[in-house]
C-alpha cells in the first residue's frame, strides 16, 4: 500500500494546492490513499463541512485534525457524522467527532489515527496512555496497516512518541509546526517516521500566516488579524510504501510548488 500524507493544509491557498496537485501526484506515484491534515483548512483555523466536502472531492481519502479540531462550532455535528474525518483520540470521549477512521484501499484496511501532544498544548488525556488503548482495540477490528497523525508542538515528544510506537504502528508522522523536517526514516521495528510532513499552502509567510501581521505582532504587541498567506503555494507532503505485514519499507518527502 502506498499513502501520500499531506501535511497542514492551511487556508483557501492550501486547499488549492490540493485541487490542483493531488490528482496528478496519485498516478505519478500510484498513491493508494491520500490522508490530508486540515485543521487549518478553514480560512486557516479549524474545518467546515465545506472545506472538507472539497478536499475529499480533490482525492482526500480521509482527514486528520488537532488543537484547532473544534474552532468551528457549526461543523460539531458535522464531525459526529462524518467518519472520514479523525480529531485527536485523547480528547475527551464526549467531544465532537472520533479519534481515528478506517480506510479501504488496495485490498487492504488502514486505520487512521489522531493524537495531539501535551507539551505546550491542551490535551485532557495522555497520547501514549491512549495510543495502548487504542491499538488495542484497533487489533480486535483486524486492520492491516495504522497510521498515527501525531499533532504536536515540541519536537523532543514527537521523536519520543515515535520510538514508543515504533514496530506497532505502519508510520507515524508529525503534524503541527508547518516546517518540514529532514528526519525522515524507517525506525528499526518497521514504522515510518517524520517529526513534521510540513504545510500545504503559503509558504511566504509564516507558518501560513500573512507576514506582515505576523510582524506587527512581535515587534509592536499591538493585535493584528492572522490571515493565511496565498504567496509562495506548496504542497507538502510523504510517501510512505508499507508492506502486507504492516510495516513500512521507505518514507520520501514530497514538497511540490503550484505553478502560478
Ligand atoms: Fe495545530
Amino acid at each position: 500500500m502506498r499513502i501520500l500524507f499531506i501535511g497542514d493544509i492551511v487556508g483557501s491557498c492550501g486547499r488549492r494546492c490540493v485541487r490542483e496537485l493531488v490528482p496528478a501526484l496519485r498516478s505519478e506515484f500510484a498513491v493508494d490513499v491520500v490522508v490530508a491534515n486540515a485543521e487549518n483548512a478553514a480560512a486557516g483555523l479549524g474545518i467546515t463541512e465545506r472545506t472538507a466536502r472539497e478536499l475529499f472531492e480533490a482525492g482526500c481519502d480521509a482527514l486528520t485534525l488537532g488543537n484547532h479540531a473544534f474552532r468551528r462550532a457549526e461543523s460539531y455535528p458535522y464531525l459526529d457524522r462524518e467518519e472520514r474525518i479523525a480529531r485527536p483520540a485523547n480528547f475527551p470521549l464526549s467531544s465532537p467527532g472520533r479519534g481515528y477512521s478506517l480506510v479501504e484501499a488496495a485490498g487492504r484496511r488502514l486505520a487512521v489515527v489522531n493524537l495531539c501532544g501535551t507539551v505546550f498544548l491542551e490535551c485532557t488525556n495522555s497520547p501514549f496512555v491512549t495510543v495502548d488503548q487504542l491499538l488495542a482495540s484497533l487489533e480486535r477490528q483486524r486492520v492491516d496497516h495504522v497510521l498515527v497523525d501525531f499533532h504536536a508542538e515540541a519536537t523532543s515528544e514527537k521523536i519520543a512518541f515515535g520510538w514508543y510506537v515504533d514496530g506497532r504502528v505502519t508510520a507515524c508522522v508529525g503534524t503541527h509546526t508547518h516546517v518540514q523536517t529532514a528526519d525522515e526514516r524507517v525506525l528499526p521495528g518497521g514504522t515510518a517516521y517524520i517529526t513534521d510532513v510540513g504545510m500545504t499552502g503559503g509558504h511566504g509567510g509564516v507558518i501560513g500566516v500573512r507576514r506582515d501581521a505576523a510582524l506587527e505582532r512581535f515587534l509592536r504587541m499591538t493585535y493584528a488579524r492572522f490571515e493565511p498567506t496565498d504567496e509562495d503555494p506548496r504542497l507538502h507532503g510523504v510517501l510512505i510504501d508499507a508492506d502486507g505485514d504492516g510495516r513500512a519499507r521507505a518514507i520520501e518527502r514530497v514538497s511540490r510548488a503550484l505553478s502560478a
